[in-house]
């Protein structure tokens, strides 16, 4: 069996240099660290040092002094150190993985994943050991003004998924081609919000939604590995008149991506192919724009309030979106859409390890139809962040998630944002090197890939 320290295959590190792995310690998590302290001094500053502001200016003085040495140690590659305790469950399995696979590790030289995850662990706990700032999400200011941007694309999705249900309505035969071809629209939707997380989507002009809808051959030119096939083939199979008790969606990014996921869940539910969508949210502020439960009921809200905060002058076009995230509440009202945040998902755990390390959690996604993974970290995480061929098949790099005894029903959506793939075809990568040397890391190229166990 792997251990954290020992993937499947060699792990990718921060100490090969020139990988994307090493290039991500060396620049982008000191910037995201910067950055989380630019937002902290900014915020404690525009308040008056008054009455319970005296304290709270107090421990945020003291949150950047630790920011700076957490920054200090990744730039100069120190060892990583134990996490005290604090308000989260978790800091123990930390420190077990910190002695028994990692010891002496620096930044660099132990796993990119372990290392990456851990700075946004101890990120987090600066602020949890406080009594002013233990709430506070650092990355909410990102988020939320992502989302502002987008709202009309948003505006257009609405109106878009809210037509196809009525069409899903219309037809009740679950295989009907006209729900293959919505389907096919929708979890392409789902895909590609993915690429939020560089701001690639927001910008977007309706041609370009409108291409991403339907599922154009433009688009479709950058997934790479396409099996959206094999889970339409088991989707079309769930009796009318019988849904599956769930469909579970573990969300990447808030803001854009998590608003198409939910368009993908409303569809998903309103058509009859399941009884609720759970979605698995992170407990803490995660690698900048992942979703918690906050963050989920700030995007319905803000649907619900027609972008209110954002000042839009002419919200016209947002009248289906109030109409659909109304439904939404509803759906989390009467439990359709159900929210879960476990710690296993901010853990530095690979999901090889979910059988073990998170057994409830385990367990209760064993009774799903579909366990829908998005974006670039869980995709990580699903196959071990190591050096697969880029050909090996998606089930073989999964390990027990594929095995008898321990698979899921496993659906991958991710643009891919670092040098690791595998299900490539023999001889596709080097078209895609002729294509795009920068394919496998600069977000534009997509797998969905889909390994369930039999149905028998
Ligand atoms: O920094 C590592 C990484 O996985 C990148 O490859 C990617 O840009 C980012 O984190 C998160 O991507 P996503 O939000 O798709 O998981
Ligand atoms: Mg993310």
């Amino acid at each position: 069996m792997a251990t954290p320290a020992h993937p499947p295959r060699p792990a990718l590190k921060g100490e090969k240099v020139g990988t994307f792995a090493y290039l991500t310690i060396k620049d982008r998590l000191p910037q995201i660290v910067a950055k989380v302290v630019d937002h902290l001094y900014r915020t404690y500053s525009s308040l008056e040092e008054t009455g319970v502001n005296a304290e709270r200016i107090r421990e945020a003085k003291v949150v950047i002094e630790e920011l700076g040495r957490l920054r200090y140690e990744m730039t100069t590659d120190k060892p990583l150190t134990p996490i005290p305790a604090d308000n989260q469950p978790d800091h123990e399995v930390w420190n077990r993985l910190l002695a028994t696979e990692f010891p002496g590790a620096t930044w660099f030289s132990a796993t990119w994943l372990f290392s990456e995850c851990y700075m946004y662990r101890r990120i987090y706990h600066h602020f949890a050991v406080t009594t002013q700032w233990r709430d506070f999400d650092f990355f909410a200011e990102q988020k939320e003004s992502t989302f502002h941007a987008s709202h009309q694309a948003v505006g257009v999705l609405a109106d878009r998924v809210l037509a196809l249900c009525t069409e899903a309505q219309s037809d009740k035969d679950p295989a009907a081609e006209s729900r293959r071809v919505a389907f096919t629209e929708l979890a392409q939707a789902s895909l590609w919000g993915n690429r939020t997380d560089l701001s690639l989507l927001v910008n977007l002009n309706l041609a370009d939604i409108h291409s991403i809808q339907s599922g154009t051959e433009d688009i479709a030119d950058f997934v790479v590995v396409n099996q959206l096939a094999t889970w339409w083939d088991r989707l079309s199979q769930t009796p009318a008149d019988q849904p599956a008790d769930r469909i579970d969606l573990v969300l990447d990014n808030s803001g854009f991506e998590v608003f198409v996921d939910m368009v993908l869940a409303h569809w998903l539910v309103v058509a009859g192919y399941c009884g609720k969508v759970v979605f698995h949210c992170k407990a803490i502020p995660w690698f900048v724009s992942d979703t918690t439960i906050a963050d989920f009921h700030w995007v319905v809200d803000t649907c619900r309030d027609r972008f209110q905060a954002a000042q839009i002058t002419d919200a016209a076009h947002l009248d289906g979106l109030v109409t659909l995230a109304t439904q939404w509440q509803a759906h989390l009202d009467a439990g359709r859409w159900e929210l879960q945040a476990d710690s296993f998902w901010t853990s530095p755990y690979a999901f090889h390890h979910l059988p073990s390390a998170a057994p409830a959690l385990f367990t209760d996604l064993q009774r799903s139809a579909a366990v829908v993974f998005k974006g670039d970290l869980n995709y990580r995480k699903l196959v071990y962040d190591c050096e697969w061929p880029l050909t090996t098949p998606f089930p073989e790099a999964l390990g027990p998630l594929a095995q008898p005894g321990t698979a899921l029903p496993v659906v991958a959506l991710r643009t891919s944002k670092c040098d690791l793939m595998v299900g490539v075809a023999e001889g596709q990568a080097e078209q895609l090197d002729q294509r795009d040397s920068d394919w496998l890391v600069n977000g534009k190229f997509a797998v969905m890939e889909v390994s369930l166990p039999s149905s028998d």
